[in-house]
Order: structure tokens, then C-alpha cells, then sequence
């Protein structure tokens, strides 16, 4: 009898941990997945443009006009290490003092590849393709996950940025409804179940800024989760690097042809957040220091209009310090423990104009500073509206090994998977 019992108790649990082994196939055979939409980071949406008469090409460079009514083409692939100057210029932003808003140079239009789907992640490189979530996606797809059913992608234009409260920003309204959309057919297609939203990097930004705008409703009965990969609460000291022509060079950084990236708005979305960052001097040279509050006056000395300083004033901090918590369960996943960016040191008779300054590293995963990873959990955790919120730190991972590196990736799956089985929180 006693033998019989002991056996019984064996088999039980042998039988529960098959079960709970199985459990995500069998989740997804019997339909019980959540849907998970993917939003990768920045540069990892691939973009197509075609010209129109409209198109002026650089006077050096006719050749940039050949393509002008011949359709669309492949304007950005993220693999591309040494870009066609070409590309560079088209893919230029300007901004619309009518529309009050950014645009393309005339006679470019633009779109992303593949919206609701991850075809358009990456590039054809399969190592690129992981660092824009390729490996998260096969990986999604060995635990039960099907492209097109409940697994789905949202590129975006990553070149531009939500605007402030009032200001238009049509890319990031198209962003939106795109999503809302998305979300609503992925939910709908899934016996109406809410869904799992997961980011990386600006693909975070980008969906943490959505949800702080989406109506609480829409977020209750369409939110299962937010899985928030490599992100703080504004901006990172690399940025200022990025944005100095002398230190950012094609063709180490391809899009600085024609200063394209400095062109991108959402590259100025992404300087240290003074919420985050304060008086701390960033930038220091012989004559003055730049923390994160003197950012308007940084931009100035390394050569950005007037009009671009006050659209960073206006348009952008505004944005940066208007983060909230989502108030949706959320799991953050960040890499620490590694040398990252955190001043530039001018040396006496060195200028911000030519000088090569000396790099201060801190804490972090490479790009992003530890210190807004900590600034936006305090963030989310003062909120008493906030709901579930776990914030995991993965020792010696990289930025991009938080989607590529098996180790991370297997924990990163798992927090999905936990989030889609989850009853609701
Ligand atoms: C808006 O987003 C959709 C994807 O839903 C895309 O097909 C379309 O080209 C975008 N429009 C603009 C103006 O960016
Ligand atoms: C890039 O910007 C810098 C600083 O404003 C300017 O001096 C330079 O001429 C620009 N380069 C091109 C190719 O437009
Ligand atoms: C700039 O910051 C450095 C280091 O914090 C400090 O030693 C220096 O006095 C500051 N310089 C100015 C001009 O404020
Ligand atoms: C992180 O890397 C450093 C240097 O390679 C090593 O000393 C340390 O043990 C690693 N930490 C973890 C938790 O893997």
C-alpha cells in the first residue's frame, strides 16, 4: 500500500514535470499562446524609397537621380556597412516649417518593409539578422511560436521620433495606428486573447512611448505584457559621440555622408536625458562643461541650426521627460557590467571643433548607461498605478547580445513564454 503510494506520488511528479516541460507546445497546439508583436531596435527596420521628378540630386553626385520614376527600391538594409553616398542623401530628413514637422527631401518617399511581419527585420545577413531580433524570432518559433498566426513584427522609421504633446509628428501617428491595428488583428486572430508586446533599444522607446498615449482601456483589454529589452529612461552618453561631426566619419559610420544621421531626429531623442543625468559634466573641455541640461548648447557647438536647438527644446526634451510607467505588466531586461560611454574629456587647447577627446567609460551594456536603466526602474517602481514589473540585469550582455547571445536569448524567451502563460496579473 505505502509502495503503491510512493509509486503513485513518482509518477505524478514525473508526469507534471512532462508537463510542464511540454507546456509551451502544448500551449500552442491547443491555441493557448498569446500573440507577440516584435518592434527591433534603431536601424533595423529595412526602408524602401522611389524618387519622383521633385528629386535634386547633390551637384557632385548626378548619378544619385537615375532611379527617378523607376519605383521602389531598396533604400536601407542594415548590413550595409559602407552605404552608397547616394542612399545617405536620400535618406536625409528635413524639417517642414509649414507642417511643422519632418519630412524626406523632396521627391523621396519612403516606406518600411513589411509591416506585420519580421520579414522586414535586419537584413539578409543572417548574423545582422540576429542583432535586429532574427535569432529571437527562430528562437519564438522553436517554442511554438508561428510567423503570421501569433508571432508578428512592426518596423518602423527609425529616423524619426514622437514629437512633444500638441506637435505633429505624422510618421510617429502612422506608427501608431499601424500598431493599434496590428495588435487588434493579432488578438483578434488568437480567440481575442490580449498580446505580448516585445522591444529592443528603440524599438522599446518606441513602444513605451505608444502605450504612455494608448487610453488605459484600450491598454487593459489589448495588453497581456511589455517585455522592454535594452532601455533606460532617456538617452545615453554615446549619443553625444554620434553627434559630432568631427568624431562620427563615414566610413566607420556610414550614415554620416551628406550628416545624415545628424539629419534624424531621433538621433537628438536619444542625447542624455537630464532627468537622468543632471549637472554631471558629460562633455568636458578647457573653456566649459557640458552636462545633460546644457544639451541645447552642446548641439550648438557641434554645428546644429538654431532651429534644430529649438526644436530640441520644444519638440524633443519635452517627450524624454514625459515618460511614464506603461501601466501594463512589464519585465525589463538589461545587460551590465560592461565598459560604456559616459563623458568625453577635451584636453587644455583641444576644441569640441576637431579635437579628439579622451573616453570615460562606466557601467552599462556597452550603449546604454547603467544609470538610466536604474533612473527608469525607480520610475516605473514610484507608480502606484503600475501594476507587475520585474526588472532583470544580465551580467557581461551586450546591447545587442540581449537578442542574440544564447544565454540571453533563452532567458529573454522565457520571460515571453511566462508572460504569455501567465494568468492575468
Ligand atoms: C504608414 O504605415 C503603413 C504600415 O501600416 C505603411 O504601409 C505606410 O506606407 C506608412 N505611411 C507613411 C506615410 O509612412
Ligand atoms: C555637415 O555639417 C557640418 C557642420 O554643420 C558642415 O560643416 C558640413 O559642411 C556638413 N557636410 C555636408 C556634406 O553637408
Ligand atoms: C569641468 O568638470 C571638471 C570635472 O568635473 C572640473 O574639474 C572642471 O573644473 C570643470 N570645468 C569648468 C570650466 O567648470
Ligand atoms: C564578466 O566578465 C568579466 C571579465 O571578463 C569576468 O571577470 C566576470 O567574472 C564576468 N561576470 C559574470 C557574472 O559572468
Amino acid at each position: 500500500m505505502r509502495r503503491d503510494a510512493k509509486l503513485q506520488q513518482l509518477l505524478l511528479l514525473v508526469a507534471s514535470s512532462l508537463f510542464f516541460a511540454s507546456r509551451s507546445t502544448l500551449a500552442a497546439h491547443s491555441g493557448g499562446l498569446h500573440p507577440v508583436v516584435l518592434l527591433p531596435g534603431y536601424s533595423c527596420s529595412q526602408l524602401e524609397a522611389r524618387l519622383t521628378d521633385e528629386y535634386q540630386p547633390p551637384s557632385a553626385l548626378p548619378r544619385c537621380g537615375a532611379r527617378k520614376g523607376k519605383g521602389w527600391f531598396r533604400l536601407w538594409e542594415e548590413d550595409d556597412p559602407t552605404i552608397d553616398p547616394c542612399s545617405a542623401d536620400q535618406l536625409r530628413l528635413e524639417y517642414d516649417p509649414i507642417a511643422s514637422d519632418y519630412r524626406n527631401v523632396a521627391g523621396v518617399e519612403t516606406r518600411v518593409v513589411g509591416f506585420g511581419t519580421t520579414r522586414g527585420f535586419g537584413s539578409r545577413d543572417p548574423s545582422n539578422r540576429n542583432i535586429c531580433m532574427g535569432g529571437l524570432v527562430t528562437a519564438l518559433k522553436g517554442a511554438g511560436y508561428t510567423e503570421g498566426k501569433n508571432l508578428f513584427g512592426a518596423p518602423y522609421d527609425f529616423r524619426y521620433a514622437p514629437a512633444a504633446p500638441g506637435k505633429a509628428s505624422a510618421s510617429f501617428s502612422n506608427i501608431t495606428s499601424s500598431l493599434i491595428r496590428l495588435v487588434e488583428r493579432a488578438s483578434k486572430m488568437n480567440g481575442h486573447k490580449p498580446v505580448v508586446l516585445v522591444g529592443h533599444s528603440m524599438g522599446s522607446f518606441t513602444t513605451l512611448v505608444f502605450l504612455n498615449r494608448a487610453p488605459r482601456s484600450w491598454r487593459d483589454r489589448y495588453i497581456k505584457h511589455f517585455v522592454m529589452l535594452g532601455l533606460g529612461a532617456g538617452g545615453n552618453s554615446i549619443v553625444l559621440q554620434l553627434l559630432n561631426p568631427d568624431l562620427s566619419v563615414p566610413p566607420a559610420n556610414a550614415l554620416a555622408y551628406a550628416n545624415t544621421t545628424r539629419s534624424f531626429v531621433s538621433l537628438i531623442t536619444l542625447v542624455p536625458s537630464p532627468k537622468v543625468f543632471g549637472h554631471t559634466p558629460l562633455v568636458i573641455t578647457p573653456g566649459k562643461n557640458y552636462s545633460a541640461d546644457d544639451n541645447a548648447e552642446y548641439l550648438a557647438a557641434v554645428g546644429f541650426s538654431d532651429g534644430e536647438v529649438a526644436r530640441y527644446r520644444t519638440r524633443v526634451l519635452p517627450v524624454i521627460l514625459g515618460l511614464t510607467a506603461p501601466l501594463v505588466p512589464l519585465t525589463c531586461v538589461n545587460g551590465v557590467g560592461l565598459p560604456t560611454i559616459e563623458r568625453l574629456v577635451y584636453m587644455d587647447g583641444e576644441s569640441i571643433q576637431g579635437g579628439k577627446p579622451r573616453v570615460v567609460y562606466g557601467d552599462g551594456d556597452g550603449i546604454i548607461n547603467l544609470q538610466t536603466v536604474l533612473t527608469l526602474d525607480k520610475l516605473i517602481r514610484d507608480d502606484p498605478n503600475q501594476r507587475y514589473f520585474k526588472s532583470i540585469l544580465l551580467p557581461n550582455v551586450t546591447h545587442n547580445g540581449l537578442v542574440s547571445d544564447d544565454s540571453a536569448l533563452k532567458r529573454v524567451v522565457s520571460v515571453i513564454l511566462q508572460a504569455s502563460q501567465a494568468t492575468p496579473y
